[in-house]
Order: structure tokens, then C-alpha cells, then sequence
């Protein structure tokens, strides 16, 4: 399952095949023989021929081609499995910074290098001012074909990305940042089980907005936290809080045949770590402190694999004071129970720096929420100006208060054909939600010709979810839709429609 090969028309140029692996969590055992766990670390070499006209990359610090379409590789830092990735298509590069370059097919290069050029050494450098040194040399980034089950891949001097990322005007370019911070916390620093994936999502959203607060101001980011949280609320919304996902320190037990880690991916370690690492920093009330441990930490467990035992004794013993204190055991905000209770977090960071750029947003939404529209009101409102976010924002606020009452979601599609009509992805996901949430027939071709453009899982399932929820004819889409782009999905990704399909699963 780990490789996945791709017949020409799945890819953007549609004339060569192309085949890439994704590792993580536990799939590069059926690529290579290896001990398939984040608790080891090994240098590894490669060399990889392919016929002519291809190109193959790897997550490698070196990369030579050779005589015979020989490429060899080397990564001389030790990393865990699940950093391995190799691909084979053909694909060309650019430069876009003195240690950067966008790689994708010919047909996308042009656009992958506007979307990025210059503004990735940026990143880094903040990146390493807050962290420490970039240890993995290059950073370079490969655009896949749409059918990449993620917004972003995290491997090492490659981080692969989804094509929806080419948005024309660096909007998505969060999942950029996103993966950079993985350099410190997950490729460096590396949960030692899939049970504290947390250690690897939490601190790199936290690196995240810590970069983005430095290179784009705190309201903006603050406005990308609340999105996060909105997700997060989501998901324990579906799941329940109690579940046992939403803890941060997941039991993954072995059953007859062991639980697939993959299948415990959701949005708490990323949001409720989040909003865990937020509370340590509020705990230290410094930033420039905080910012200082985080440094001090990377550099303590640098190219190990480590628990979050390891982290909070670490954090503890960095900070005596608060040890002394005894700050692990404040009622209500015990670090165990941060670990091992499900649920809500006790802590929020404070995002109301966002506000000057949400209140618009919210006030917008609950006009379009009312039961008489009182178009004076929104037709006031100049939406022209806002940023995907915001607009990411307000949809989000929208498909909360849906169903909205009858004939208003028509009504807005029509009064904003920059949301209804977005070739934005993010913008898309939410159109579709709201579209589905609502019974808007007349657009349901659109859910359609989202699913069948992208094959990303987080866009994916939440809206095969949607239509199996809803009405017949939804379902009747789903049916319909699966039927016709299943071979194109990641088999995960496959594999978790049909469960939420009913269909029975082929192991
Ligand atoms: N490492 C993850 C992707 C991943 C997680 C692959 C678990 C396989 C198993 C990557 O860093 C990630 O989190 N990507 C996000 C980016 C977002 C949070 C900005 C994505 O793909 O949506
Ligand atoms: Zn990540």
C-alpha cells in the first residue's frame, strides 16, 4: 500500500506515469525492509534507476544522477522509517531561494515557482532564530499529482505537498510554514510511539504560528488559530469529547490483528496540542522564554525519539520555579489530565488579537443567518478585500448556523461568486459542506467536480460524511462519485470512504 503507482491521466501532464511512496505512519515497511517504529533512527543510501525520461527524488541530503538513468542518494543525518520517500516521475525544478526548490511536473513548474518564489528562505531563517539551526541542508518542496492524500508530507529536504497548495496568490501557504516547522519538531525531535503523535503535530502547529506571528503579524495568525479551533470543535462535535481520540496520549492497543495508527489521525493532537503547548508558554508568561526552552529543548533531543514524559521532565526541570511551584498538578490542569483525559481543552490561548479580522466575519454571518435577509446590511458589507481566511472564517460560521433558513444559501452563492465559484481549495471544501449541509441541488455538481479534481483525505471524507448523512440523493452522489474516482484515491484514503459507505472493506 505504501507505493503507490499513478497511470498517466493521473497526473497533471497526463502523458507518464509516475509513482510515489508515503511513509508515515507505518507504510514504509511494505516499500523496505526496516524496523518500521519513530523510536529508531538510521542514515540510509539509495540507488534508484528508472527508465528514460524520468527523474527520481528523495527525502535524501545528497542527490546525484549517474550514468544508466542511476540516481543515488544519501541521507546522512539519522532519521526515523517513516521520513523515507521516494519519487519517480517526470518532474523538473526551480529555484526559488539560495537553499530552495520547487519540484513538479513540467505543465505546473511555472506556477509552483510563482506561488513560492523568494519567500521561502524567510521561513527558515525565522525558523532557525526560534529553533536553532536548520540541520537538513536543502529545503526543497515537491508538488504531487492531485491524488496526494495530504496537504503536506514533511520529508526531509523534500517536503511533498498537494497541487491545491498552487493557489496563484500564496494563500495556502500556512501548510508551507506547517511543514518547515516539522524540521525541529518531528524530524529532529520525534515521538517515540504513533500513541504521542501529538509531540510531533502539537509542538510543530505551535512552531507554525509561532513563525507566522513573526513573518505575517499576530492578528492574522490568531485569525488561522481560530480556523484550527473551528476544526477541532468540528471534530469533537462528530466524534463526542469523551471519545478516547481525544485524548492526547492514545492508547493504541493491539487487537487480533494490531490497530493501524492511521486510523487514530483526527484533529486533537494537532489543535488540543496546540492549545497544550500554548498553555505551557502561558505557564511561563514570557515569550522570549518560551521561545528560549523550545530552542533548548529541540537541542537536548535532537535525533532522538522521545515520550512526553521526556518533554514535560524536560520542561520542568528547565523551569525549577515552576517545577517548585507544582504546575503540573494545578487542579483542572494537570498535565495528566492534558494526557490521558479526553475532551475539551482546559486551556484556550487568547486569539482575540484575530478579532479585528473575524468580528466582520461573524457579523456577517449572522445576517446571512437571519429569517428575513436584511440585504441594506449585507449588501454594505465589501467583502472585495478580505483574505482567504477570512472568507475561510465566515464560511465556517456559515455552515455552523446551517441549515440556514430556506432560500438564503441561494441567495448568498449568487451575491458572492468569489466563495461560490472559488478555485480555491480551501474555500471549495467549505462551499461544499455548506452546499450539502443545506440541500442545495443546484450545486451539488460542484461537491462532485471538487472531489473528482483532488484527492486529499481531509477534504475527502468530511464531505463523503456529509452526503452519507444526508438526504438519498446525496447518498445517491457519493455512491455515484466513489464509483468514479476510487482508483485514483490513495488506498487509505479508499479504504476509509467505503467504511463510511457501508461498502465492505478488501484487506
Ligand atoms: N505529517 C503530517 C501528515 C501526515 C500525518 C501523514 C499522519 C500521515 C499520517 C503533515 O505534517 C501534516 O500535518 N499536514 C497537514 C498540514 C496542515 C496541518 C497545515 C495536512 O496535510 O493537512
Ligand atoms: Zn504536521
Amino acid at each position: 500500500p505504501q507505493v503507490c503507482w499513478l497511470s498517466p491521466e493521473q497526473t497533471a501532464g497526463k502523458q507518464k506515469p509516475y509513482m510515489y511512496t508515503q511513509g508515515q505512519a507505518v507504510l514504509n515497511r511494505s516499500f523496505f525492509p526496516c524496523f518500521d517504529t519513530p523510536s529508531v533512527k538510521f542514515t540510509y543510501s539509495a540507488t534508484v534507476q528508472v527508465p528514460e525520461g524520468f527523474t527520481a527524488v528523495m527525502s535524501a541530503t545528497s542527490w546525484e544522477k549517474q550514468k544508466d538513468n542511476t540516481f543515488v542518494f544519501k541521507m546522512s543525518q539519522p532519521i526515523p522509517s517513516y521520513l523515507i520517500a521516494l519519487v519517480v516521475g517526470d518532474i523538473v525544478s526551480a529555484d526559488v531561494g539560495p537553499r530552495s526548490r520547487v519540484w513538479a511536473e513540467p505543465c505546473l513548474i511555472e506556477a509552483a515557482k510563482k506561488e513560492y518564489d523568494g519567500v521561502i528562505e524567510e521561513f527558515l531563517v525565522v525558523g532557525e532564530k526560534l529553533f536553532g539551526p536548520y540541520v537538513w541542508g536543502r529545503y526543497d518542496i515537491l508538488f504531487m499529482p492531485p491524488s496526494f492524500p495530504f496537504g503536506g508530507m514533511e520529508n526531509p529536504c523534500l517536503t511533498f505537498v498537494t497541487p491545491c497548495l498552487l493557489a496563484g496568490d500564496r494563500s495556502l501557504v500556512d501548510v508551507i510554514i506547517h511543514e518547515i516547522s516539522h524540521s525541529w519538531f518531528g524530524n529532529l525531535v520525534t515521538n517515540a510511539t504513533w500513541g504521542e503523535f501529538w509531540l510531533n503535530e502539537g509542538f510543530t502547529m505551535y512552531a507554525q504560528r509561532r513563525i507566522s506571528t513573526e513573518v505575517y503579524g499576530l492578528p492574522y495568525t490568531c485569525l488561522e488559530a481560530a480556523t484550527g479551533r473551528a476544526l477541532l470543535r468540528q471534530h469533537m462535535d462528530a466524534t463526542g469529547e469523551d471519545h478516547p481520540l481525544n485524548k492526547l496520549r492514545v492508547v493504541i492497543e493491539p487487537g487480533l490483528w494490531g490497530v493501524n495508527p492511521d486510523d487514530t489521525y483526527n484533529e486533537t493532537p494537532y489543535e488540543k496540542g496546540y492549545c497544550f503547548v500554548s498553555y505551557l508558554a502561558h505557564l511561563v508568561g514570557n515569550q522570549s522564554k518560551f521561545d528560549a526552552f523550545l530552542q533548548a529543548y529541540v537541542n537536548r533531543f535532537k535525533f532522538q525519539s522521545i515520550t512526553a514524559d521526556d518533554t514535560l521532565g524536560f520542561f520542568l526541570e528547565y523551569f525549577p520555579d515552576l517545577k517548585e511551584k507544582g504546575v503540573d498538578s494545578i487542579p483542572g490542569f494537570e498535565f495528566d489530565r492534558w494526557l490521558n483525559m479526553p475532551g475539551w481543552p482546559p486551556y484556550l490561548p487568547d486569539l482575540s488579537p484575530g478579532q479585528q479580522l473575524m468580528r466582520p466575519a461573524d457579523e456577517l454571518a449572522e445576517l446571512w443567518a437571519a429569517d428575513s435577509l436584511n440585504m441594506e446590511a449585507i449588501e454594505a458589507v465589501d467583502i472585495t478585500g478580505w483574505r482567504t481566511y477570512q472568507l475561510v472564517y465566515f464560511l465556517d460560521q456559515v455552515l455552523q448556523k446551517s441549515p440556514l433558513p430556506e432560500g438564503n444559501v441561494k441567495r448568498l452563492s449568487k451575491m458572492y461568486p468569489k466563495i461560490s465559484k472559488a478555485q480555491n481549495a480551501e474555500l471549495r471544501l467549505r462551499w461544499c459542506q455548506i452546499v450539502l449541509r443545506n440541500n442545495l441541488e443546484a450545486e451539488y455538481s460542484k461537491v462532485k467536480d471538487f472531489l473528482h479534481s483532488q484527492g486529499k483525505q481531509k477534504y475527502t471524507l468530511p464531505l463523503y460524511r456529509a452526503m452519507w448523512g444526508g438526504s438519498e440523493a446525496t447518498r445517491a452522489l457519493a455512491m455515484e462519485t466513489f464509483s468514479a474516482t476510487a482508483p485514483q484515491l490513495h488506498v487509505n484514503v479508499q479504504n476509509y470512504v467505503k467504511k463510511i459507505l457501508g461498502l465492505g472493506q478488501t484487506e
